[in-house]
């Protein structure tokens, strides 16, 4: 059944360049929405950037630019690297649009009329890398923000609440919703937050001139986070030009799934659907916060001068290279650890050699011994083995897909592709094609195993698109209109369309430690 579907990345601070961390979500995220497309649904796939706040603001300061303008440039950047990476999103949110600002005033008032604002007094230690407030116990030093190692800001300032304490049994009950948080751990880390009670947090800031203005309040701009949330639903209205809070323009809304870092699960988890039920909106469906990326086991870091730019590793391994990497080597949801030789090894092994080889030598042999052609289909008393296969790792990667787990979806190809080769090798079609009457047996071998490569070439869509464009071409596949219900069965694989010359499909790449 047709269904509509929204899903979110984060959307990315824009004080630097992206990183292979925002790079790494975005193309998980983007797996998802093809992966949605082609199940038949009305996939709404949205990311953009987050521009507010002290970070930005001084993050501009230091570059001597407006801040607008230092957000114009990086947003540039993002973009560009999305386009890159064949990111197929819909919407691209920025928090400085004028309709954004919009949709943050008329949420306000929502919250107003809830009664879920006052005016408090907030003290603490702040991180204006996390853009938060931190729990810390001893007042006198100045304590360091684990994530980002900077020492922390003492503030006590005026600023208006939201009483998020107010929400504490609704968010209680959301949070055991099954399905709501993943992965699994994740969900137990929150449910452990929550049931300490809930604190209402603060919304405003004043001395902060980078920040959509206060309704009312003429010192205050909204908290960062407070504004950026809302890009959820800004980016999600039917009505982009003039955002309105009505039944009519969230038709899209609530998001499926906010595909996002386990730092921000807590925001996504817990501020926002309190906010979201303050204003009367429904809450989005499920969270999911993956693991953090480290390089050869060390956190990636300015500091420690071994961050990896995507921009490079996509000039040194191709866009194929290193969406199927990403997807295929790191455990979604857990901590994962970017190995430059394990990279060049996964890739070439995996790409060129399991699945390009056996295209390669496949199409070569049917065109040899077949007229140029795929032999003709007989597939009825084809000997059924590579179909059962084909069969049970499309089931495995189907259920897998549904779990965000790219890991195993990825792994049920790999089987297939190597079930066609151990076929191939078994058979050996180039013995028996010396023997005349065994041209019929030779034939629907060599049907079944390109027929697994159409499947395989499909099955590869969301995860490489590029690649699996590459080879259903080979096998002259249109490749505008698939959808898996239609071009999943066994034995779709026409001997009319003929095939293209074989020519590889995915070149090796060269072990370099340190591309740059
Ligand atoms: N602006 C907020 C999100 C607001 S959403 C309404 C933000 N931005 S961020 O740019 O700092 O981080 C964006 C995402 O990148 C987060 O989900 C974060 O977890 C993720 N990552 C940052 N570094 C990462 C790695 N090294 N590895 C994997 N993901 C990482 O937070």
């Amino acid at each position: 059944m047709n269904m509509k579907y929204t899903i979110t990345t984060p959307l990315y601070y824009v004080n630097d360049k992206p990183h292979l961390g925002s790079s790494y979500t975005t193309i998980a995220c983007d797996a998802i929405a093809r992966f949605e497309r082609l199940n038949g649904n009305t996939v709404l796939f949205l990311t953009g950037v987050d521009e507010h706040g002290q970070k930005i603001e001084r993050t501009a300061e230091s570059k001597n630019l407006e801040p607008q303008l230092h957000c114009d440039e990086i947003t540039e950047k993002y973009k560009y690297l999305w386009d890159k990476l064949n990111i197929s999103y819909d919407r691209f949110v920025r928090t400085t649009s004028i309709e954004h600002t919009s949709l943050v005033h008329q949420f306000y008032s929502k919250v107003l009329k809830s009664d879920d604002v006052y005016m408090g007094r907030q003290s603490g230690w702040y991180c204006v890398g996390c853009e938060e407030y931190k729990d810390v116990e001893d007042k006198d030093k100045s304590p360091i923000c684990s994530i980002h190692k900077k020492e922390l800001e003492w503030r006590d300032e005026e600023n208006l609440f939201f009483k998020l304490s107010k929400y504490q049994d609704q968010i209680e009950k959301l949070i055991h919703v099954d399905g709501f948080i993943s992965p699994k751990s994740r969900k137990n880390e929150i449910i452990n937050f929550v049931s300490k009670g809930l604190r209402d947090f603060s919304i405003s800031r004043v001395n902060l001139k980078w920040g959509i203005n206060v309704p009312g309040n003429k010192d205050h701009t909204f908290y960062v986070w407070f504004d950026a949330l809302l890009g959820y639903v800004s980016g999600s209205l039917n009505d982009q030009c003039s955002p309105e809070l009505t039944e009519k323009s969230l038709s899209n809304w609530p998001a499926n799934i906010h595909v996002i870092g386990k730092d921000i699960l807590r925001f996504h988890a817990v501020y926002w659907p309190a906010m979201l039920l303050s204003a009367g909106m429904k809450t989005p469906r499920s969270v999911f916060g993956h693991g953090f990326l480290t390089r050869e086991g060390q956190k990636m870091g300015k500091s420690l001068g071994n961050v990896l730019d995507p921009i490079e590793l996509l000039e040194y391994g191709g866009i194929d290279a290193m969406r199927w990497y990403l997807l295929r080597d790191i455990e979604f949801g857990e901590d994962g650890d970017f190995q430059m030789r394990r990279f060049v090894d996964i890739v070439n092994s995996d790409l060129c050699n399991t699945i390009g080889n056996l295209l390669n030598r496949t199409i070569t042999m049917s065109k040899k011994w077949f007229k140029e052609n795929i032999p003709i289909d007989n597939t009825l008393s084809s000997d059924s083995t590579l179909k059962v296969k084909s069969e049970t790792k499309i089931i495995e990667y189907m259920e897998s897909f549904k779990d965000s787990n790219f890991k195993s979806s990825a792994n049920a190809i790999i089987d297939l592709a190597n079930s066609a080769n151990l076929y191939l090798n078994d058979r050996a079609p180039w013995k028996l094609i010396k023997d005349i009457s065994n041209k019929n047996i030779v034939a629907l071998d060599i049907y079944s195993v390109l027929e697994s490569c159409r499947i395989i070439g499909i099955l590869l869509n969301p995860i490489v698109p590029n690649l699996s464009n590459r080879i259903l071409k080979q096998l002259n596949i249109d490749t505008s209109n698939i959808n898996f219900k239609d071009s999943l069965q066994w034995g779709l694989l026409d001997p009319n369309n003929g095939l293209q010359d074989p020519t590889p499909v995915m070149d090796k790449i060269e072990f370099n430690e340190d591309p740059r």
